[in-house]
């Protein structure tokens, strides 16, 4: 995604009217969250600046009001914290940044470069509060993606899946199955506790995956099947291209306007 990505973090791309981390946090709430952590870097102001500038009374001039409520509407819903991760060490560790908030309780992670249209989550957390058990959601992916993703172990192919174990980004011949695991994750209560004592793994990195095997071995973890075409990468260009144009043609008045339809 470069230059792209050099001038916009990838979570604030625009798709459609609003940036990719907007549908997100929308996704969020839909599936009733209140509480929002923003697990970022100091350097991403733009991030803050969107979700925090309506929220004062004297908006900056010339700012179309109707947008700024549209943002107001959404953030009022949520309580929402900021924490800077201190340092790059893997996706684990951006987690394990949020545990003074979160505590042991369940959570959801939701990393906002994978975009699933419809939307996952709300269906996670019915699935979550029926059985008490943590939540994946997997796409199969070819051989030669394999190695970019967490990759599960499971015992057949009946939904929910039963996770037995996952694996972080391993080469092919290594891998247990080829359903990789998308960015969205309710984990249940302990998994603050258990991510603290996860060492490094793939790439000298803290990963989530290696917290989600312990899990997965020692309570079982479900997992939702995805078609694959509902999983948009914004890490990729063909993904955030196809993103963009499968989210403005949700909008009725864009399609009418540009002549589209969505067949
Ligand atoms: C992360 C996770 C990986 C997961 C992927 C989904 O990898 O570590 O297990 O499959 O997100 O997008 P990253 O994309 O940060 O390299």
């Amino acid at each position: 995604m470069f230059p792209l990505s050099l001038a916009c973090p990838k979570e604030m791309l625009p798709l459609g009217r609003k940036p990719a981390l907007h549908h997100v946090v929308e996704e969020a709430v839909d599936a009733g969250v209140d509480t929002l952590v923003l697990i970022t870097a100091p350097s991403k102001t733009s991030i803050t600046k969107y979700f925090f500038e309506p929220l004062e009374a004297t908006l900056p001039a010339g700012c179309p009001r109707e947008a700024m409520e549209e943002i107001r509407r959404l953030t009022d819903k949520l309580d929402i914290v900021v924490i800077h991760q201190k340092g790059a060490k893997g996706l684990g560790h951006a987690v394990w940044s949020a545990h003074s908030v979160v505590g042991d309780e369940p959570f959801l992670v939701m990393l906002p470069d994978d975009i699933i249209r419809p939307a996952i989550t709300k269906d996670m957390v019915a699935l979550g509060g029926a059985s008490g058990l943590g939540v994946l959601v997997v796409k199969e992916v070819a051989e030669d993606e394999v190695s970019r993703y967490g990759i599960v172990e499971c015992s057949g192919d009946q939904q929910p899946l039963r996770i037995t174990g996952a694996i972080e980004k391993p080469p092919v011949q290594l891998a247990p199955s080829r359903k990789a695991i998308l960015g969205r994750y309710l984990l249940p209560a302990g998994t603050m506790s258990m991510l603290g004592g996860v060492g490094t793994g793939h790439g000298g990195e803290i990963q989530l995956t290696s917290c989600l095997d312990l899990i997965a071995k020692r309570d079982g973890l479900l997992g939702i099947t995805l078609d694959p075409g509902r999983h948009l990468d914004l890490g990729t260009m063909e993904g955030y291209l196809e993103a963009n144009t499968r989210v403005a043609l949700e909008e009725p008045e864009l399609r009418r306007r540009l002549g589209l339809s969505l067949h």
